[in-house]
């Protein structure tokens, strides 16, 4: 089964599995299937990150997050004065950091995959040549950043057509079909060397960017060990540094440990005020503590210490909301965009991957490679570009995510796998930015406490805390009138939202079949056999 933003991309990555491939080889699929048919976030111009659990039990991470490129400053995105300069973190050509997404297909596919490299790119080729039909949303998307395309590009990029699109056009891709079979004959090098890598640089010397050949060509996906967790019996595998995100999820779910959060019941006062408590005090440890680990020491084992945890919790009064400036002062938390992209596929060998990959923003810095057809990130807004004054969201990170040449920029994605009796459960994940965290925390609760469908858990509304803004953002239903007036009676503030977060997961039911939940959200599809 492939859950994903896109009924294309699931489409392509079942393809895979039937063709006897495994669910890394239709991990590579789906990830240029997306750079196609989602290019709101589906990317070769951004990263992301992986988590896999074999039949065996064995697991692991591939970390493929962008790099800041080598003549990046920590005050790069800042006047002479100190003034940080506006939108230059966000878009046009500055914004973007190495790409790793191309390597950490290759990566993936060395250790793991099975099928040939050329069988996993060529439906993305065909699925670029052929086109794409447009949803509403989709046509939504692109209309409302074609202004933005034109203004950073020196070219008219083929998502800005004169005409508006509507629901029902074909969106093709020629030239990223183009780039793709360079990547497909020449896998690492058809991006990071020869004519992509030419297109690059050309388009980073036209637009004023700083990414270089030689950045190109050192960028690596790294391998790294999961953060391992346990809830009630269940066990967390999920990403580490420089995602904050399996860390903080591992926290969330050690601090509720000692509730009946089931008991309690499902957006009860006590459920929401409890788990509000516990994204406050991560959120303030994630902007103090995390950043790169290969530049920075991250105090994993401290911060994810049961006794430490506990210690966290004790200072919550039931009585009243905790302020957030009484949790720590000074440093603040990061924050990032919705605009990121998650899928879940489980093979019919037993094997799961989780993988969330991001341009960032929506369309990323709007960039796109002249010649090459794709977008390239804004990944560098997810640094702290000048500590203490705030990002593009409105909030500031600290000392441990300031920019540093070929430093990795912290992030909030949250693939995540479960175990039960040592056995596959879930596979999880979510776009959402700073959300991704509280999404994924839910989404687990929804099916563990709450007995919901893996479908039901997904479609849920949420509600999240990031320390700062000191507020509870909710979805429209998330949190019933009667609960909300609880909460404001005890101190906390609560601000409504749009909806946000797309995720897709997987769950084994008891008999061995896969339920998947696609997020109603948004065009999201699971494709299975
Ligand atoms: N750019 C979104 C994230 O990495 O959290």
């Amino acid at each position: 089964m492939v859950v994903s933003a896109h009924p294309e991309a699931s489409r392509i990555g079942m393809e895979i599995l039937r063709k006897g491939g495994n669910a890394y080889d239709a991990t590579v699929a789906t990830q240029f299937a997306l750079a196609v048919a989602f290019p709101v976030a589906g990317n070769i111009g951004g990263g992301g990150f992986l988590v896999y659990r074999d039949h065996n039990g064995q697991t692991g991470t591939l970390d493929y997050r962008e790099k800041a490129p080598a003549a990046a400053s920590e005050t790069m995105y800042q006047d002479s004065a100190g003034n940080v300069i506006e939108g230059l973190s966000t878009d046009g050509h500055l914004a973007a950091g190495v790409p790793g997404s191309v390597d950490g297909m290759v990566k993936l596919h060395q250790k793991l995959g099975k099928l040939p490299w050329a069988v996993l790119v060529q439906p993305a080729i065909d699925l670029a040549k052929q086109g794409v039909v447009l949803t509403e949303k989709e046509a939504q998307y692109l209309n409302n950043t074609k202004e933005a395309f034109l203004r950073n590009n020196k070219h008219i990029p083929y998502l800005a057509r004169e005409q508006a699109w509507q629901a029902g056009d074909t969106l093709r891709h020629p030239e990223l079909a183009q780039t793709l079979e360079r990547i497909r004959d020449n896998g690492r090098e058809g991006f990071y060397a020869g004519q992509t890598a030419d297109l690059i640089a050309r388009e980073m010397e036209r637009g004023g960017g700083i990414i270089t050949k030689q950045d190109l060509q050192n960028y690596n996906a790294t391998w790294r060990e999961p953060i391992m967790g346990k809830y009630k019996g269940y066990k967390v595998i999920s990403m580490g540094p420089p995602s904050s995100g399996g860390i903080a999820l591992v926290q969330l779910l050690t601090m509720m440990e000692p509730y009946d959060l089931g008991k309690y019941g499902w957006q009860s006062a006590k459920s929401v005020q409890l788990m509000t408590e516990a994204e406050r005090r991560v959120y303030a440890d994630r902007a103090t503590y995390l950043g790169d680990p290969d530049f920075v020491q991250t105090p994993v084992q401290q911060l994810l210490d049961e006794a430490y945890l506990k210690s966290r919790m004790a200072t919550v009064d039931l009585a009243k909301a905790t302020p957030s400036a009484s949790v720590k002062a000074g440093a603040l938390p990061m924050h990032e965009s919705d605009q990121t992209t998650h899928f879940s596929i489980v093979d019919q060998y037993g094997n799961a991957v989780s993988v969330t990959t991001t341009l960032n923003g929506a369309y990323g810095s709007k960039v796109m490679v002249e010649g090459a057809g794709f977008l390239l990130n804004n990944e560098m807004d997810d640094f702290s570009v000048k500590p203490g004054v705030p990002n593009m969201f409105g909030l500031v990170g600290g000392k441990a995510n300031a920019i540093a040449p070929n430093k990795r920029m912290l992030s909030s994605m949250t693939p995540t796998i479960l175990e039960k009796d040592g056995k596959l459960y879930m596979v999880v994940g979510t776009p959402g930015g700073s959300t991704i965290i509280t999404s994924v925390f839910q989404a687990i609760l929804n099916v563990v406490e709450h007995g919901m469908t893996m479908q039901q858990a997904v479609a849920a509304p949420r509600f999240h805390h990031q320390w700062l803004p000191d507020e509870i953002q909710h979805e429209p239903e998330a949190i019933p009138a009667d609960v909300r007036a609880i909460l404001i009676s005890k101190g906390y503030k609560l601000e409504e939202r749009s909806p946000y977060g797309r995720v897709d997961a997987i769950l084994v039911l008891p008999n061995g079949k896969l339920e998947a939940g696609a997020d109603p959200r948004g065009d999201d599809a699971a494709a299975g056999f």
